[in-house]
């Protein structure tokens, strides 16, 4: 069986910075209290009309393949994690494999649509095909342009103001004979009770089973679409949902869980951690998590002040940002850990 290994890393966010002085003026929120309640003081948006998800998807892509030494013709699989996609079909895979100028068919190109867990999820999936033989340089990358589609007034402030806009991107590829860099476990959960806590769920084809029916403007004709409504936009029913305090109390419950099954199965202490990196929800999410472990400052890696929730990007752009500031060695012990939407959750245990 081969062992996995990141064998290239790169990221990519937006020029423009957005800072919480700009969201002042078009919504009723402040600087004071977005910082003391996620930490975060500015963001990334990008450039509409020119970037879009796969595009920021592509630009993290060639970093990764170039700091792997390969081709972009090399890559024999793409997964595409991300909650932004440019269209609702085809997925993004398929849109990054046409911007990279990857002609070879032999490739297969896969989306994941598990948000803030995407990247986790698509780390996991990666490991089992390079394990098993079967692809030899997977491009994993977690992108979102979130600025598309955010409410930006004062009826949709708990969200707006939380999230960003990037992408991270790794190539995966059998870590060879001697070699100490590798992923050693991943573990991933999910409870489906809680869907719609975070979600954004139109347009969609629900069709309004779930109890939300009469709230929906749907025709009595049965042969108009019902995937959008003219008062789901009235409305404004078409932005994300998010039950904040719930996905708190449950956030810093799973993450923790999940590091601590990720280091019990390997025969790992919390100490021989180099770093954790975890999602980068919310920076008071990170520090909850980082007391209940018994962490160090220096253990846990935080970037949102910069950059918000980037979702499905987070991580790899923290753990490239670690890897280029020196924070991670060959060798270190690092635990990547997620918790989001669905609910679903999950870690990756690896030595760099
Ligand atoms: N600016 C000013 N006031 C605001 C804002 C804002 N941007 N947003 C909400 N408020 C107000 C509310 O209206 C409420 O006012 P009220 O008391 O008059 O009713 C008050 O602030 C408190 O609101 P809460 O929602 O109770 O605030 P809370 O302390 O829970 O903080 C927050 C909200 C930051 C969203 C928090 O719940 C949180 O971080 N939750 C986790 C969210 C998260 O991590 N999501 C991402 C993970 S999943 C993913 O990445 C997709």
């Amino acid at each position: 069986m081969n062992r996995t290994k990141i064998a290239g890393i790169g990221h990519y966010v937006p020029e423009r910075i957005v800072t919480n002085a700009e969201l002042e003026v078009v919504m009723d929120t402040s600087d004071e209290w977005i910082i003391e309640r996620t930490g975060i003081e500015e963001r990334r948006f990008g450039e509409r009309f020119k970037e879009n998800t796969t595009i920021l998807g592509a630009k993290a892509a060639r970093k990764a393949i170039e700091n792997a030494g390969i081709e972009a013709e090399e890559i024999d699989f793409i997964i595409f994690a991300t909650l932004s996609p440019d269209y609702f079909f085809p997925g993004c895979g398929v849109l990054l494999q046409r911007e990279l100028g990857i002609t070879s068919t032999e490739i297969g190109a896969l989306d994941v649509r598990n948000q803030c867990s995407g990247f986790v999820y698509g780390m996991s999936i990666a490991d089992q095909f390079i394990k098993t033989g079967h692809y030899k340089n997977i491009l994993l990358v977690g992108a979102e342009m979130h600025s598309m589609g955010l409410d930006f007034t004062t009826r949709g402030r708990n969200v707006s103001v939380i999230f960003g806009d990037g992408a991270g991107a790794v190539v995966l590829q059998p870590s060879r004979e001697g070699e100490s860099s590798e992923i050693l476990t991943t573990h991933l959960h999910a409870d489906g009770t809680y869907a719609e806590e975070l979600a954004f769920i139109n347009p969609g084809a629900h069709g309004g089973v779930h109890g939300n029916k009469d709230e929906m403007g749907y025709s009595e004709n049965k042969w108009d679409p019902i995937f959008i409504t003219q008062k789901m936009l009235d409305d404004g029913m078409t932005f994300p949902y998010m039950n904040g305090q719930l996905v708190f109390k449950t956030a810093v419950k799973k993450f923790p869980e999940v590091i601590m099954k990720a280091l019990n199965t390997a025969g790992k202490k919390a100490e021989e951690l180099k770093l954790v990196v975890p999602h980068q929800a919310n920076l008071r999410i990170s520090q909850f998590v980082q007391r209940m472990l018994r962490l160090r400052d220096d253990q846990v890696f935080s970037n949102i002040q910069k950059y918000g929730n980037t979702t499905a990007a987070s991580i790899p752009i923290a753990l490239s940002e670690a890897v280029q500031q020196g924070v991670v060695q060959r060798g270190d012990l690092v635990c990547l850990a997620a918790f989001g939407s669905g609910f679903t959750w999950g870690s990756v245990l690896l030595t760099w």
